[in-house]
């Protein structure tokens, strides 16, 4: 098949990029400095999703388009990142979808990322594909995400989105922060512990890519390993696979001290399972967390 994928050059679409290339397929890759995706694309395409529509020509006779451009959420929120992280998925996606209705041979399937931020924060409660959004910033910057890829279903293409947990894996991610404080013994449960954090392994999430592309499913999947942890289970997990103990916990006030609005949200509790992935017949490579951690982190 031939793909386009945006943010190919990043910590989810470089595993993404590769695992097409080795399974056969043509493969472009947009960039907002197209030489770093040269590495390994067949086809780099200069796309800046904050300021212009992609050009055509990147999308007509595609099979298919995996769209995970946006700025990074990872960052003190101010009002100006704030607009960076909305804009970048929001219009970004309206100006991908925009080209999408315009040209002739439309691609067959776009499958859109967004993230478990859809859900809120929402204690004990089972999270599946069917359960209502929470409320907050990320949560509308999800919603207007999916919505604006949804735009894309009006003129006939499928349209899968993705609802992606804590990506584990390695050279990014939350890990790369994590596991250095955790390899010198220092690291420890965030506040108290008993938060539902929704990981997924990265080669986990880029086979979802894929099996979306490729299998006749439509709507939401949530990209999580069907066994979600707390955040307690989480860290004795990671502790153990870089062979450290976890004693220092990270006080909640401290966290909102450090990383400010965002710091609330990394106490956020979701529960969420992969329902509708499951029900597809999607395989998890890496269903539990221990050998996930130990293959990402170990
Ligand atoms: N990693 C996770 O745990 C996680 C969890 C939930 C959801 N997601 C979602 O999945 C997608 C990919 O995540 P990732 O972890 O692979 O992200 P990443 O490493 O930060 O990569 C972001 C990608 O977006 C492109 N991009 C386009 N416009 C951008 C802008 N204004 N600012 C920054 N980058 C921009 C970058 O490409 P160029 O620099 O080449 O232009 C880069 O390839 C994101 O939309 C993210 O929200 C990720």
């Amino acid at each position: 098949m031939k793909f386009i994928v945006s943010g190919g050059t990043g910590f989810i679409g470089r595993q993404l990029v590769d695992l097409l290339l080795a399974q056969g397929h043509y493969v472009g890759v947009y960039s907002r400095q197209p030489g770093k995706a040269a590495r390994n694309a067949v086809a780099t395409y200069l796309w800046d999703p904050l300021g212009v529509a992609p050009p055509d020509d990147s999308i007509h006779d595609m099979d298919a388009v995996l769209h995970l451009a946006g700025e990074t959420v990872a960052q003190r929120w101010d009002p100006a990142s704030k607009e960076r992280i909305r804009a970048s998925r929001v219009e970004g996606t309206r100006r991908l979808v925009d080209v999408i209705s315009r040209v002739r041979h439309k691609p067959r399937v776009l499958v859109c990322a967004s993230a478990i931020g859809f859900y809120g924060d929402r204690g004990n409660e089972i999270l599946d594909e069917t359960s209502a959004p929470g409320k907050g910033f990320l949560v509308d910057v999800c919603r207007a995400w999916e919505s604006e890829a949804d735009r894309a279903a009006r003129v006939g293409v499928r349209v899968v989105k993705i609802r992606i947990g804590f990506v584990l894996g390695r050279n990014g991610g939350a890990l790369a922060k994590l596991a250095p404080i955790f390899r010198l013994g220092v690291g420890g449960r965030l506040g108290s512990g008993k938060q539902w954090m929704p990981w997924v392994h990265a080669q986990d999430v880029a086979r979802m890519f894929i099996f979306a592309a490729e299998n006749e499913v439509s709507g939401v999947l949530n990209g999580v390993a069907p066994n979600p942890v707390t955040n307690r289970e989480f860290t004795s997990a990671l502790a153990s696979a870089v062979h450290r103990p976890a004693i220092f916990p990270v006080p909640g006030f401290a966290l909102r001290l450090a990383a400010g609005e965002l710091g609330k949200h990394m106490l956020d509790s979701a529960r969420v399972i992969p329902a509708a992935a499951q029900r597809a017949g999607f395989q998890f490579s890496y269903p539990d967390i221990q050998p996930a951690l130990i293959e990402a982190a170990g």
